[in-house]
C-alpha cells in the first residue's frame, strides 16, 4: 500500500533506537565488490535502498547471507550483466563503476537514478576517473568506461565538492600502485566511515584536513565492520520532537555527527543532553524560527532541510532557509502550503512566516526527505493527514511506522 494516514496533533514522547547509516551502508557495500573474501557488515539498516542494492548484487553473482548481520563475498562477480531496472532505481549504483572497472578493465552501465531533487549530473565522477587514465564514452544513456592496463596514480582537485564523486575516486584509487591524492573532497562522516572500512580491509588511506592520500596496495582482504549510526534519521526524529513539543531519547546514535543541527535545534529553544551513544531532547514551548543554510559537512545537511522547513513553518517569527546543494530540493513546499503553511520559494530560498497551526489534508510525497517532512507535518497538524506515494520513505527510514508508534503518533498504512 502506498498511502499512510496520521491523526494529529500529537507529541513525540519516548525512546527509540537509531538504525545504521544509509549513506554509509551503500558505499560500503559497493566498496565490498573490490574484495574476494568474506566481509561481515554490522548495523546494516533494513531499508529499501539496501534491499535494491543486494538484489542488484545477487544478480551480478555476489554471494549474500543475511541474518542480523550481512556477510557478502564478491569473488565470483559477473562481468557484463547489470540489470537496468535496478541500476535506475538508486543513485548509489554509480559506485559500481570503479570496482567493476578495476576487476574487468571495462564497464558499461545505464545512467543511475535516485531522488528527483533537481539535475543530478555525473560529470565530477567521470572527471576524476579520466584524471586516473580511464577512457569514457556516454552513449544512449549508458556510461562506458575503459582502461588499457591499469589506472594511473595522480593528484586530483575536484572543481566542486561532491560526496558521490569523492567516493568513486577513493574506490578507484585503492589498488593503483603509488600515491593518489584527492583535493577539494567531501568530508561527510559517511565518507570517513567508508575510508575506515577500507582501511580495516588493508587499504592505505590517510585522511587529512585538505587532502586524502591513498597509497595503493596490491589487494584487500576480508574483515568485519560496524556501520556508523544514521545522523539524518536521528535529526528527523529530533526535529519532529521540537515541532511537536515532545520529549525523546535517541539511542545508538552519535551526537558528534550532528553538531551543527543540534546547535540549530538549541537556538530554536530545545534542551539537549548528549552522551556516548544517545541524544536526549526536550521541548516545552513553541520553537523560535531559525535561519539555516545547507552546505557540505560539517555545516547543515541538505538531507535535513525539508524536515527543518516544518519547524520554521510552526515557529515564532520569520526565517529564511537557503538550499545550496541541490537546485530543486523543494518538493515539500507545495504540499506544506496545502496544509496551511505560509511559505514561498524565492530562487534557492524558502521564505517562512511562522504560524500557530497547520491542518491535515491529502498531500503527495515526491522524494525521500520530503516524505519525512510531510510525516512530521502530519504528526503536528490538526486532524487527519493522508500522505500519498509514501513508498519513498522506506528507501531511507527503517521501521518508521513502528518507531513513530513507540513515540505515541497515531499512524496507519492504508
Ligand atoms: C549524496 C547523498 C545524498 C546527499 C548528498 C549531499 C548518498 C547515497 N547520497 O548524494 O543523500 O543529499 O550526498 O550531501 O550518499 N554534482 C555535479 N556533478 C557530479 C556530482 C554531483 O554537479 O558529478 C552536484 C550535484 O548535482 C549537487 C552537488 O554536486 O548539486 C552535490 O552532490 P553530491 O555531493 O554528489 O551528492 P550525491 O553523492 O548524489
Amino acid at each position: 500500500m502506498n498511502k499512510i494516514q496520521i491523526l494529529g496533533p500529537s507529541k513525540t514522547i519516548g525512546e527509540i533506537k537509531i538504525s545504521g547509516s544509509k549513506n554509509s551502508a551503500l558505499p560500503i557495500l559497493f566498496a565490498s565488490l573490490l574484495v574476494n573474501e568474506d566481509i561481515k557488515i554490522k548495523n546494516i539498516p533494513n531499508i529499501k535502498d539496501i534491499y535494491i542494492t543486494l538484489k542488484l548484487f545477487s544478480k551480478i553473482g555476489v554471494k549474500i547471507k543475511k541474518n542480523k548481520n550481512l556477510i557478502i563475498n564478491s569473488k565470483n562477480i559477473k562481468k557484463n550483466y547489470f540489470p537496468n531496472k535496478l541500476i535506475k532505481k538508486i543513485r548509489a549504483s554509480i559506485w559500481l563503476i570503479s570496482p567493476i572497472l578495476i576487476k574487468f578493465k571495462k564497464v558499461k552501465i545505464h545512467i543511475p537514478g535516485g531522488c528527483k531533487i533537481g539535475e543530478r549530473p555525473i560529470n565530477l565522477h567521470l572527471y576524476g576517473l579520466e584524471k586516473l587514465g580511464a577512457k569514457i564514452k556516454l552513449k544512449d544513456n549508458y556510461i562506458i568506461v575503459k582502461i588499457k592496463k591499469k589506472l594511473i596514480s595522480n593528484t586530483i582537485t575536484f572543481p566542486q565538492i561532491s560526496v558521490g564523486a569523492t567516493l568513486t575516486l577513493i574506490l578507484a584509487s585503492i589498488l593503483i600502485p603509488g600515491l593518489t591524492i584527492i583535493k577539494n573532497f567531501a568530508k561527510e562522516p559517511e565518507i570517513i566511515d567508508t575510508i575506515n572500512f577500507l582501511n580495516t580491509l588493508g587499504a592505505k588511506i590517510l585522511y587529512k584536513k585538505d587532502k586524502i592520500k591513498i597509497l595503493g596496495v596490491k589487494k584487500l582482504h576480508g574483515g568485519t565492520y560496524k556501520i556508523i549510526p544514521d545522523r539524518i534519521e536521528t535529526g528527523t526524529y529530533l526535529i519532529a520532537s521540537v515541532v511537536s513539543k515532545g520529549k525523546i531519547i535517541c539511542y545508538n546514535t552519535d551526537a558528534n555527527l550532528l553538531k551543527n543541527v543540534l546547535n540549530k535545534l538549541k537556538l530554536s529553544g530545545a534542551i539537549i543532553k548528549t552522551g556516548n551513544d544517545f541524544i536526549k531532547l526536550k521541548m516545552s514551548k513553541r520553537p523560535k524560527a531559525v535561519n539555516i543554510e545547507t552546505l557540505p559537512y560539517p555545516y547543515f545537511p541538505t538531507d535535513l532541510q525539508p524536515q527543518f522547513t516544518i519547524l520554521n513553518i510552526l515557529a515564532k517569527g520569520k526565517s529564511i532557509i537557503t538550499e545550496n546543494i541541490f537546485q530543486n530540493r523543494f518538493n515539500h513546499v507545495k504540499e506544506l502550503i496545502k496544509m496551511g503553511a505560509k511559505i514561498k520559494i524565492q530562487n534557492n530560498k524558502i521564505i517562512c512566516k511562522g504560524i500557530n497551526k497547520i491542518f491535515g489534508t491529502e498531500v503527495n510525497a515526491k522524494d525521500l526527505r520530503s516524505a519525512a517532512s510531510l510525516i512530521i507535518a502530519g504528526c503536528v497538524a490538526q486532524g487527519i493527514t493522508t500522505i500519498k506515494n509514501i513508498n519513498h520513505i522506506y528507501r531511507g527510514y527503517e521501521d518508521i511506522e513502528k518507531k513513530l508508534c513507540i513515540l505515541g503518533i497515531k499512524i496507519n498504512k492504508i
